[in-house]
């Protein structure tokens, strides 16, 4: 991930009060603060929906369903031919998607996962190794990236996410205003246009 997306995620930490520091001495200090991780359900080791042989944190499961809601709510707005919808932004993926082969769908659905569990304290069991938010968003430097996105497709997106996380049981306001503001704080690198 860039610096700027990292500054902007403990910048964010910061003053949401939810950064959780490394001190041992915590004697006589309140309750650190839970993450935005542990407040979606953090390490908590639960079946795995999509496979119930393995064990998945529940923070982790939290955010791979409401990601992939937003990957099913984007798609289905697309074959809708819904006003507004990202096909264009999608288009290499879609095409691939639509066509059978479902294999980069999963690594974004991966990848994305990833990046919001460990950039939330998602701790050690959840590192992210794909793009940096710049270059993964510039078709130039990131072919699967269609078209640059402008204010109204972040926007777009945002819906997205909140219609996804309501379909998945996050509903409390002021969760969802926690998600949205970091959200929010990737905006300046991913609008590019
Ligand atoms: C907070 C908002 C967003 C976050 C955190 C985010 C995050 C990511 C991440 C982590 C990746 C994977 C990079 C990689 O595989 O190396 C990605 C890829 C992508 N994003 Fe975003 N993104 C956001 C908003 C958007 C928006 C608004 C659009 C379009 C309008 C968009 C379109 C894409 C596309 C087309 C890809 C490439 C998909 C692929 O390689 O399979 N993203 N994004």
């Amino acid at each position: 991930m860039k610096n700027f997306s990292k500054l902007a995620f403990v910048a964010l930490f910061i003053a949401s009060g939810a950064f959780v520091t490394s001190c041992n001495d915590d004697d006589d200090k309140a309750a650190e603060p839970a993450s935005l991780y542990a407040k979606l359900g953090g390490t908590t080791m639960v079946a795995d929906p999509n496979n119930p042989s393995q064990m998945i944190e529940q923070g982790r499961l939290s955010y791979r369903s409401v990601v992939d809601s937003t990957i099913t709510l984007i798609v289905s707005d697309v074959l809708a031919g819904e006003e507004g919808n990202l096909g264009l932004h999608f288009a290499p993926v879609l095409s691939e998607a639509l066509s059978g082969n479902t294999t980069n769908v999963a690594i974004l659905s991966k990848n994305l996962t990833d990046f919001f569990s460990a950039n939330t304290g998602g701790g050690a069991t959840n590192t992210y190794s794909g793009l940096g938010m710049v270059a993964a968003h510039d078709p130039a430097q990131n072919p699967r990236m269609g078209k640059k996105s402008n204010n109204a497709d972040y926007d777009k997106f945002i819906g997205y996410v909140g219609a996804a996380a309501g379909l998945n049981g996050v509903t409390d306001p002021e969760l969802i205003g926690e998600v949205v503001a970091v959200l929010e704080s990737l905006r300046a690198p991913i609008v590019q246009e």
